[in-house]
């Protein structure tokens, strides 16, 4: 921060760099990556840059959509632009947002490279102040600072207006924008949010909608007891509704995307992908520990229509699919637990054939086949499955699914699982029985069972007896899913009757879902709860089954630790002796990855924690859990070179000790300058190889041999070691220097070999 000495010569012009005794604030010293601008109308985000362009008219983008900053005290926004029409380029921080008339309350202010425009909420005229200074570089940051009761504008670091601040942030919030003028091009090459290194000032990077919900003790609590998944399918566009999210997040442990990961939603251009509204499912599902089930990659429905009128060859056509299936599983790769590969591929009515479709009509019925092997190869972590309508219980329908996925496994095809959808009406419901032959027969195959898009449409009004005849339904299917350790999930399609596609799809009926217009709890959210509260253990592997410790996502390295979360893994709890080597078996209990046991560290019910062999090749592996005679549905795992993953406890606080070996807490910071030391899983390899399953002597030490880099709050900090933890086994230890940055809570994250770890909380002290 001394590069800032005489504020003359500052080199704060560099792009991202803060002014002399100012800070980027935690997570937000890259809002070009970090700010959601896939989310925002008219801003191109498709580079590692921003370009916002107008035609005639004005094109005022302010991301309404995506993260905005919570402030208080002092606090900037500094940006880089750079454009060909000087006058014409603003950034635009909106502390308050219009209602009616498009400048009715708006509190926004317009930071040109000559001149500054304010708007106060109460007149369409904007009040204009010049800047003093004025730079002729080519790319110019501009710095909008609340600094007590004053704005003061910043032009390549050197003040260039101060005025009282007529309270434009007062509402503790800022938007970011920007404003181009008619026929006017802008380019934005960085943007931060930045507080004084001081203190006496706040910013904090915040999506609606997407912090955690409080957690009761509700029908999610009692499926993830017995290991199973339950879900609905979510629309992002409500999550600003508090009450939505505080239902889905306490009531279910799993999300679908109802339509946000479809086609026409992912790929709304040739090429051109979108991301927006599935990511916010995405954070949502993480900030509250919820699994993700990922619909869908092929489907006859919801293609666009560049698609379908674009006269494609066979040859064309299936190059687009493949290239829709890499990018997008690839963008949600080590973030879902499965996909919905392929979707109604059968007919709707007899006689059950091939379901005409774009993939049928133009690649062939080969199309099946290929999507499973793409998916695979963009994700080879996540569970595969086929998912359809109609044949939940025995019949044509289901007998031309069974065949189907037959089908896919002799020819050695990469699938997992089926999905069997059960859009039911109450007369057409299959029965417990018949749903139960069904699974059977799938789960015989070796595949994993999930009923994926539950409604049970009532003709309305719903009757109070036709209320208690859907919760029968509700708790066959649940029975019948339950009786079979292989079937894990049930996901209904919605959280609520206020938001389901049955009254705009089914005309004369609704009220399919757990919860009515009022987000109250119908007789079938009642039902469940008493099936799952006296459903008897099965072993059933959690949580999209391994996740490395700290981490959320099922790739590991060679040597690392490895959890698995699960339901009736043990029958009791039982560690591996202190200071022997690791068994193969604790307890009867077994950790199979691939054919061959696996050393055991600590194994309980719910918990199993083994030992990636050293000698296991990088790609995709599986891994089951076996107890006596049984075995849990195996978990699709991936190993890479280095998968770093801070240890966390808590709240997401990362295992670590300050300089005087104390534990790292909000309320006891290390010391800047001082080495604290953290310790993760996920190391790359070391010097001195450690075989598997052997504790880790202290002499000689085993150092990381790839790069370790390792940042707070952004700033790099010097590392002194990096390797794996003596006298521990499966971890590894970092020791480094606490950088100079802000005071107080901040984030730890590290990088082993340019694989980066997950972040979590760590605290500096002054
Ligand atoms: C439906 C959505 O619920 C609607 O909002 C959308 O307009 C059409 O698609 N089978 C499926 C789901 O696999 O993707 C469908 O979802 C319902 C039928």
């Amino acid at each position: 921060m001394a590069l800032c000495a005489a504020a003359s010569l500052c080199l704060c012009a560099v792009p991202g760099a803060a002014r002399d005794g100012w800070i980027p604030a935690p997570g937000a010293a890259d809002l070009i990556s970090n700010g959601g601008w896939s989310c925002a109308n008219g801003v191109d985000a498709a580079g590692a840059q921003l370009t916002i362009a107008a035609g005639s008219g004005y094109n005022t983008a302010v991301n309404t959509n995506g993260p905005l900053l919570h402030v208080t005290g002092d606090f900037s926004v500094s940006a880089t632009l750079s454009s060909a029409q000087k006058d014409n380029v603003f950034l635009t921080l909106v502390g308050t947002l219009n209602s009616g008339e498009w400048w009715n309350g708006l509190k926004r202010l317009d930071v040109g490279l000559n001149a500054v425009n304010y708007w106060t909420g109460s007149s369409s005229t904007a009040v204009m102040k010049p800047l003093a200074v004025s730079s002729t570089n080519s790319s110019v940051t501009v710095e909008a600072a609340r600094i007590g009761p004053q704005i003061v504008i910043f032009l390549d670091g050197a003040e260039a207006l101060r005025f009282d601040d007529p309270g434009l942030f007062a509402s503790g919030n800022v938007y970011l924008g920007f404003n181009v003028a008619p026929q006017s091009s802008l380019t934005v090459s960085a943007l931060a949010a930045n507080v004084p290194a001081s203190g006496g000032g706040s910013v904090m990077l915040y999506t609606p909608g997407i912090a955690a919900v409080t957690r009761s003790n509700g029908m999610r609590e009692t499926a993830s007891k017995v290991g199973f998944y339950l879900g609905a399918a979510v629309d992002p566009s409500l999550f600003n509704d508090p009450a939505y999210t505080q239902t889905l997040g306490s009531q279910f442990n799993m999300v679908v995307a109802e339509n946000a990961m479809k086609f026409a939603e992912t790929e709304p251009a040739f090429g051109k992908y979108s991301y927006c509204q599935a990511d916010r499912i995405v954070a949502f599902a993480q900030a509250n520990q919820m699994a993700i089930r990922a619909h869908n990659l092929v489907w006859q429905q919801d293609l666009p229509a560049w698609l379908t009128g674009g006269n494609y060859s066979a040859g064309d056509a299936a190059s687009i699919l493949q290239d829709h299936i890499m990018n997008v599983a690839t963008h949600f790769r080590g973030k879902v637990v499965l996909w919905d590969v392929v979707n109604e591929a059968i007919s709707y009515g007899q006689p059950y054939g091939p379901q005409p479709s774009y993939w049928l009509n133009t690649i062939g019925s080969n199309y099946v086949d290929m999507a499973f092997r793409w998916a695979h190869q963009a994700d080879p972590g996540a569970k595969l499955f086929y998912n359809d309508t109609g044949g939940e219980g025995l019949g044509a329908k289901s007998d031309a699914v069974f065949n189907l996925v037959q089908g896919l496994v002799t020819r050695g095809v990469p699938v997992n699982g089926v999905g069997l959808q059960m859009h039911v009406s109450l007369a057409g419901a299959p029965s417990a029985a018949d749903i139960a032959t069904n699974i059977k027969r799938l789960t015989d195959l070796g595949l994993e069972v999930q009923i994926t898009e539950m409604d049970v449409r009532l003709k309305t009004p719903a009757s109070s007896s036709d209320l208690i005849a859907q919760a029968k339904v509700y708790q066959d299917v649940l029975n019948a899913c339950l009786g079979n350790s292989m079937c894990t999930a049930l996901v209904t399609w919605g959280v609520t009757d206020a938001h389901s596609w049955i009254p705009g799809s089914y005309p004369g009926f609704g009220s399919a879902l757990l919860f009515d217009e009022n987000l109250q709890a119908k007789p079938a959210a009642s039902a469940i709860v008493s099936v799952l509260n006296s459903a008897s253990a099965m072993p059933r592997v959690f949580n999209g089954g391994a996740v490395i410790h700290g981490g959320v996502s099922r790739v590991v390295s060679p040597g690392s630790l490895v959890d698995v979360y699960g339901n009736a893994l043990a029958g009791t709890a039982a560690e591996a002796a202190a200071s022997s080597d690791l068994p193969r078996a604790l307890t009867a209990v077994q950790a199979v990855v691939d054919a061959a046991p696996a050393p055991v560290l600590y194994v309980s019910p719910g918990l199993v924690i083994f030992q990636m062999p050293n000698e296991i090749a990088p790609g995709a592996h599986t891994v089951s859990i076996f107890q006596g005679g049984s075995a849990s549905p195996p978990v699709n795992i991936y190993v890479q070179p280095a998968a770093p993953s801070i240890l966390t406890y808590g709240a997401n606080r990362a295992v670590a000790l300050n300089g005087d070996y104390s534990v790292n807490s909000a309320s006891n910071c290390a010391a800047q300058g001082s080495t604290a030391v953290t310790y993760l899983t996920g190391s790359g390899p070391v010097d001195h190889a450690i075989p598997t399953g052997k504790w880790i002597p202290l002499s000689p030490l085993s150092q990381e041999t790839l790069a370790t880099t390792v940042t707070v709050n952004g700033v790099n900090a010097n590392v002194r070691f990096s390797g794996l933890a003596p006298s521990l086994i499966g971890l590894m230890q970092i020791n480094f220097d606490v950088p100079a940055t802000m005071a107080g809570d901040g984030t730890l994250q590290i990088s082993i070999g340019g694989a980066l770890s997950n972040t979590a909380a760590f605290c500096v002290g002054n």
